[in-house]
């Protein structure tokens, strides 16, 4: 029995968590649901973005899965607070081409591990004399760790490089210490091959040679911007898992955010919860089923006439989680 925390957040993020869930139910496997609140909508009831009550509840799980959540004014980001209130440091975000799915080549396969737990996204602001002012956090311990978390992942997912992504030619102290962290885990890993760029010349990289890369390591900001950079390449948003991994805690959530542009519409693409939620099975050590999700995505995008209109189709939200689900019962 898995105990699993849901918090489906807000606009399209309970409509792709609603389907996730209709998939889930649907396996050989047993689950204990727990649900929690986060976001705009829980704000608008409790008056806070990220009760108490909602960290115990993913703590208390063997993983948690998110949906998405809209930003509310003048309070801090409930999905940066829970990735730092469970201590899920690496955020990994695989992308790759899919056939059938108009890419900028097929032949992409890399994942993005970003830092989630400092760097810009520190929520540090503040005014002194007449300058507005946000805190830039970076560490040796974090840094090192991240790095460590991206060369594993390279061992795991049987590739050979990973790259370095930074800006230490500005940021010569924060980016500095990130980079000289790089290197010095890099020692422990020499059958794998490194190489740094800074942030702005890796965005081109991305678009002139994506199929170059295999596991990039950011920081927070960094990562975040190159992880939808990178979506775009593939498809969109709407096929892009993410999975947040700490020692002792797993979140699991897509890229994208609450979509107000087609919220309530059924017409979200459910393809990114669905493969978060492949990630936390293969996290949990169900490695079959697993795989066996991301190959039924595969094969109904592949087929092309079962799709949301993101990716040119007229299908909505469970008619995609319905044709998926068929594949694997
Ligand atoms: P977004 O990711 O919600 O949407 C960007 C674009 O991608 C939109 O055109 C949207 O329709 C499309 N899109 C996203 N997911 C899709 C899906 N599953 N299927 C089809 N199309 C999809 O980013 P945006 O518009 O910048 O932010 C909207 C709200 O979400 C904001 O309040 C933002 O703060 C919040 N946000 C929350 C995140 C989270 O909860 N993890 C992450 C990013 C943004
Ligand atoms: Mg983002």
């Amino acid at each position: 029995m898995y105990k699993i925390a849901i918090i489906s957040g807000d606009g399209i993020g309970k409509e792709v968590m609603s389907a996730c869930e209709y998939l889930l139910d649907k396996l050989d496997l047993n689950f204990s649901f727990k649900y929690g609140e986060a976001g705009y909508e829980c704000f608008k009831n409790n008056g806070i973005t990220l009760p108490e009550e909602t960290i115990k509840i993913a703590n208390k799980s063997d993983a948690v899965l998110f949906g998405a959540s809209t930003s509310t004014p003048g309070q801090p980001s409930p999905i940066i607070n829970l990735r730092k209130a469970l201590n899920v440091y690496a955020n990994i975000r695989p992308i790759k081409s899919y056939k059938g799915v108009k890419c900028i080549r097929d032949d992409i396969d890399f994942v993005i591990v970003r830092e989630n737990t400092e760097g810009l996204y520190s929520q540090k602001e503040y005014e002194e004399n007449n300058k507005l002012i946000a805190e830039r956090i970076i560490t040796h311990t974090a840094s090192e760790r991240i790095s460590k978390a991206a060369f594993h992942l390279c061992l795991k997912r049987g590739q050979s490089k990973v790259t370095c992504v930074h800006k230490s030619n500005v940021l010569k102290k924060t980016d500095g210490i990130f980079k000289e962290s790089f290197y010095k885990i890099a020692k422990n890993y020499p059958q794998i091959t490194t190489e740094d760029y800074y942030v702005d010349a890796m965005a081109m990289y991305l678009l002139t040679q994506p199929q170059n890369f295999e596991v990039i390591v950011s920081s927070n900001l960094f990562g975040d911007i190159l992880s939808d950079e990178s979506a775009g390449l593939v498809g969109g948003l709407g096929l892009a898992p993410s999975g947040n991994i700490g020692d002792h805690n797993g979140l699991f959530e897509p890229v994208h955010g609450s979509a107000p542009d087609i919220a309530g519409k059924n017409i979200a693409n459910p393809c990114s919860m669905i493969l978060s939620a492949a990630m936390m099975l293969d996290y949990l050590g169900e490695w079959e089923i697993s795989n066996n999700i991301k190959k039924a995505v595969e094969k109904v995008i592949a087929e092309c006439n079962i799709r949301t209109p993101d990716l040119g189709g007229t299908s909505t939200t469970m008619e995609v989680t319905k044709a998926i689900t068929k594949e694997l019962i």
